[in-house]
């Protein structure tokens, strides 16, 4: 992020400290909790927010190497990209044109030659052509050009990996997430490499999940026991870049910033600072490592969860450097998965008791009501391009 920008960002923290101005939205918010249970609203979700946009796939350390892969192993849209002999990144369904096998299913750390379907043996080349079939007087008249893999549209921008799930659909994700974009630029997001993705499923509907990052109420009492004394009197600000959000959560030490001269003073130094590239990716920047979550819903209830850290490898170098990754995984594991994570995971199995059939949401909760109207109106502009349409 550049140092304007930054510094543009502190001030608005400062000030808005100074006035004690927390509030993210005017007005209190019921939320109807149909929303995290109704099977009706959640396949109108995947039409209108999954299958139609593109999707931050992963960090493109995933695949820097031709023959490397990532795997979205995610029933809904199964697809993997894989970076070509030629350099050329592509996106394929995990489906092969024989008998619908998925070719790739379970990552590896070695890189792809070709892909060899497990079931019967068809064999792809990494550019999705069918190369081979054993046997193959056994498939008279077929033309192996008509049986090349399904290809999704893939982007790679500042460090990230893009999937449009329609097939030819050309696109550039970095005009959409306009200063975003450079901030990512500036970051450098594209240096950081893997140190681990865990992927797993939880009990709770995936915009309770998201929306856990969305709010610092909860910070002082669900996390009293980690991080809450670093954010004592914590509040949060946000852009907004179309749909996207850059949210600043204000740490305990924001005003000491003051004492910093300002072409010293560093963002995150006193800020956390994150984005939420709508509608299922955060992406968590610090100093020198990064953490990408991912929720991909697999009912209204159930959702995979995939979380990568990534870091910066001069700034961990060695045994002790190796330690401190440990720690700082282990730490983002208590902290969302045993705590935030599980807290939603505890709402949604509440909410069968039919108790609530609203969530109150309060104006320091107010980013919760944006991201809930910006769902409600992408379904409401699709509800009525459906209905308009002949
Ligand atoms: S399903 Fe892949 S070769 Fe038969
Ligand atoms: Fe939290």
């Amino acid at each position: 992020m550049k140092h304007d920008r930054q510094m543009a960002l502190l001030d608005r923290m400062l000030e808005l400290r100074r006035r004690r101005e927390y509030r993210l939205s005017d007005a209190i918010f019921p939320l109807p909790v149909d929303a995290y249970t109704s099977q009706e609203i959640f396949e109108r979700e995947l039409e209108t927010l999954f299958s139609g946009s593109p999707l931050v796939a992963g960090h493109v350390d995933g695949v820097r190497e031709p023959g490397s892969y990532m795997l979205n192993d995610w029933p809904r849209q199964p697809y993997f990209v894989v970076r070509g002999k030629d350099g050329v990144l592509r996106a394929f369904l995990n489906t092969c044109r024989h008998r619908g096998a998925p070719l790739i299913v379970k990552e590896k750390d070695e890189p792809l030659r070709a892909l060899v379907c497990p079931f019967h043996g068809w064999v792809y080349g990494l550019d999705g052509a069918l190369q081979g079939i054993p046997g193959s007087s056994a498939f008279p008249g077929i033309d192996k050009r008509d049986y090349g893999l399904k290809e999704c549209s893939v982007a790679e921008s500042t460090g990230l990996v893009w999937v449009h799930p329609t097939r030819g659909e050309s696109f550039d994700p970095a005009p959409d997430l306009g200063a975003f974009a450079e901030d990512f630029a500036e970051f450098h997001l594209e240096r950081f490499v893997s140190y681990k993705r865990v992927v797993t499923e939880k009990k709770a509907n995936w915009k309770l999940l998201m929306q856990m990052n969305l709010e610092g109420y909860h910070v002082a009492q669900l996390h009293k026991g980690t991080f809450a004394p670093n954010f004592r009197d914590g509040f949060l600000s946000h852009d907004a870049e179309g749909p996207h959000l850059c949210v600043l959560a204000a740490q305990t030490n924001l005003p000491d910033a003051e004492n910093v001269p300002k072409k010293q003073r560093k963002l995150i130094d006193f800020i956390s600072l994150f984005y939420v590239l709508f509608p299922n990716t955060i992406v968590i920047v610090r100093h020198d490592t990064i953490l990408i979550g991912r929720f991909l819903p697999l009912a209204p209830d159930r959702t995979l969860c995939s979380q990568e850290m990534l870091y910066l490898p001069d700034k961990f170098v060695g045994e002790s450097g190796q330690k401190a990754l440990r720690n700082r995984l282990l730490y983002a594991q208590v902290t969302l998965d045993d705590e935030d994570y599980k807290m939603a995971e505890r709402v949604q199995a509440n909410l069968l008791n039919g108790v609530n059939e609203t969530h109150m949401l309060g104006l320091e909760e107010g980013l919760l009501t944006l991201f809930q109207e910006t769902v409600s109106k992408r379904l409401a502009a699709r509800d009525a391009a459906t209905a308009d349409s002949p």
